[in-house]
């Protein structure tokens, strides 16, 4: 079936698309909210947190930040050359996201609530990506490896985090 608005890709890209052109578009979209989301939320208490350790979280908190935009970036590609819409409302992505969001802590020196945030959505982004992955593994190749490469930077951001929830 050929999507509402014409692909972006060329025939034989598409001619090896096997998936349903709309449930992997969706998959995508879910993607890309929870991954601006997460831009968000990073960015948000890169620039709220202080106190102890706040600096050392901070750089952390600002390069996973702007890896998390570069992600929404991949994906709102995918979605385009598969003839879809990425998400254009920023009110929609709470609609479409699948791992929620969780605001900053009011408090500016509860960096165990950042950590813990953190954790929770990184948990929750490897545990999505790594059922896309396997889910458009024979169906369609290109969405799979961006699913792929995505879960290798959510494993090494949770990795990343753990070390700070170990260290007194
Ligand atoms: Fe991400
Ligand atoms: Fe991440």
């Amino acid at each position: 079936m050929a999507a509402s608005i014409p692909a972006d890709m060329g025939k034989k890209g598409m001619e090896i698309v096997k998936a349903d052109l709309k449930g992997v578009i969706k998959d995508l979209n879910t993607a890309y909210s929870d991954e601006w989301l997460a831009h968000f939320q990073y960015w948000y208490m890169a620039k709220w947190i202080k106190g102890m350790d706040a600096d050392t979280l901070r750089s952390v908190l600002e390069k996973q930040s702007a890896d998390e935009l570069g992600h929404a970036g991949k994906l709102a590609e995918r979605i385009i050359q598969l003839g879809g819409r990425p998400v254009a409302h920023p009110a929609h992505l709470l609609r479409w996201c699948g791992c929620g969001f969780k605001e900053p802590p009011s408090k500016r020196t509860d960096l165990d609530r950042v950590i813990k945030d953190v954790l929770q959505a990184e948990a929750c982004a490897i545990e999505f990506y790594s059922k896309m992955a396997e889910k458009y593994r024979g169906t369609d190749l290109v969405t799979h490896e961006i699913f792929e490469d995505l879960l290798k930077d959510e494993v090494s951001d949770e990795e990343e985090w753990e070390a700070f929830q170990d260290s007194p």
